[in-house]
């Protein structure tokens, strides 16, 4: 088929690539030119593991092709995937400018049948917007465009993966021909029928689930996913206070819950919270839409609520141990918002650096793929070439990213490096018997 994807970030790379990998034709448009020509030089905007093979591949096998040029892109394509950003506004709603932009550019372009497709994270009811938008724009034929939602539920470090291998692959449509054509895109991963570029041979058996609901309905299962998994992430760090309090260990607490299938064991790790550019957005979009339809999400706000807390609760335990903050030079391991990405967007670790150097405090830091983009943000942060000069000369090392490197540390190199052996391992995820047994002081999240 030839698809348009709009939007190069994130979601709209890896799904541009990956839906060219199993066979479609593909353009990606975006307006930003850089963009375009990094792309276009065979270089990438962003880290994501597997992602710059499957863009070399399909670009050198014609599949693939990436254009500032929208309206021809869309004219050429019998279907269109909006993937473009839907970021914060002051008031916590989402900007839908860039939406709602694109679609009018598309409703020029219909002089055969297309599908537009939703998959930018939008407030319900955004699909009925879009129809309206491309019907009054393309002078009213409205048999011309068929709208659909089909979000997605790809984390960043593991997205390309996620695409091949997801649970559910859900649509809302509200006609049959819309979703004849999204069955049709999906076929070879509703089959198994693709070349998985992460494992060779691929030993996954199971076939996602094709889920068919209407439009409002598959939009909100976007929203209520991501609370839902956010809220399990507070929980969990509300438990870890409740721990630090009566001496329990938050990680046997963790570990007990989620033996019971009706828990379930992921997404509970307690620590620094959860950041990104989803979670802490999208919950407070939900909220602000729960509000404008008059409903008061209590339970959402408080969420927020804790995740914010845990900065401060980090920022507690180091006055607590270090004393006096003021002139302190303090080490961070991992500044992207979770291991194999260098995504910064609203990361635990900037956030708490910001904190930090409001304190008074120096900072030094080490990241794997984020120094770049972070540094660009905080010009202040010394970047070491790796752990070890990032430690030197600090009074404390806060693990504040779970990269899996950070596991083979020569702690006794590390501990000769720092001006004073202490750990405040922000995601539980250091050996802590190891590290004590070396006379580093230890301190975890809730534990
Ligand atoms: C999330 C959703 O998982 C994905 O389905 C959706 O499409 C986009 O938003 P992502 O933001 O890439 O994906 O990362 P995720 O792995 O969900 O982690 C989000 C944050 O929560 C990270 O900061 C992570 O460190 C934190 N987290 C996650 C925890 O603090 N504890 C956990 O148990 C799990």
């Amino acid at each position: 088929m030839n698809i348009c994807v709009i939007g190069t970030g994130y979601v709209g790379l890896v799904t541009g690539s990956c839906l060219a990998d199993v066979g479609h034709r593909v353009i990606c448009i975006d307006n930003d030119e850089g963009k375009i020509r990094t792309l276009n030089a065979g270089q990438m905007p962003i880290y994501e593991p597997y992602l710059e093979d499957l863009v070399r591949e399909n670009r050198t096998d014609g599949n693939l092709s990436f254009s500032t040029d929208l309206a021809r892109g869309a004219k050429d394509s019998e279907v269109v995937f909006i993937c473009v950003g839907t970021p914060p506004l002051e008031n916590g709603e989402a900007d839908l400018s860039f939406v709602e932009k694109v679609t009018r550019e598309v409703s020029t372009t219909a002089d055969f049948p297309k599908l537009v497709v939703e998959k930018s994270t939008v407030p319900v009811q955004t699909g009925e917007h879009i129809s309206r938008t491309l019907k009054i724009y393309s002078g009213g034929k409205k048999s011309r465009f068929d709208v659909a939602s089909n979000p997605e539920f790809l984390r960043e470090g593991s997205a390309v993966l996620d695409f091949f291998h997801p649970e559910r692959i859900v649509i809302g449509v509200d006609n049959p021909r819309a979703e004849d054509v999204l069955r049709e895109i999906y076929r070879p991963i509703l089959e198994g029928r693709f070349r998985c570029p992460v494992h060779s041979p691929c030993s996954s058996a199971t076939r996602p689930l094709f889920l068919v609901t209407d439009l409002k309905s598959a939009e909100l299962i976007k929203h209520a996913s991501n609370s839902y998994l956010a809220m399990k992430i507070s929980f969990i760090n509300a438990i870890a206070e409740v721990c630090e309090r009566v001496g329990a260990d938050v990680e046997k607490v963790a570990e007990g819950m989620g033996l019971d299938p009706r828990i379930g064991k992921e997404f509970l790790k307690a620590g620094l919270g959860f950041g990104g550019f989803c979670f802490p957005k999208d919950l407070q979009a939900f909220v602000r839409i729960a509000e404008k339809c008059g409903y008061d999400f209590a339970l959402l706000r408080e969420v927020e609520k804790i995740n914010k807390a845990r900065i401060e609760t980090a920022v507690e335990k180091l006055k607590k141990n270090l004393w006096v903050l003021r002139d302190k030079t303090i080490a961070f391991l991992g500044l992207a918002f979770k291991p194999q990405t260098d995504d910064i967007r609203f990361a635990p670790a900037m956030e708490l650096i910001r904190r930090l150097r409001l304190e008074g405090c120096h900072i030094r830091a080490f990241d794997p793929r984020a120094m770049k983009k972070a540094s660009a943000e905080i010009p202040e942060i010394f970047c070491g070439r790796d752990a070890y000069e990032a430690a030197e000369g600090a009074e404390a090392l806060v693990l504040a990213t779970e990269w899996p490197e950070f596991l083979d540390l020569d702690w006794t190199r590390m501990r000769g490096v720092m001006a004073r052996p202490f750990i405040l391992d922000g995601r539980n995820f250091l050996p802590q018997p190891l590290v004590t047994s070396l006379g580093f002081e230890y301190v975890g999240m809730g534990r």
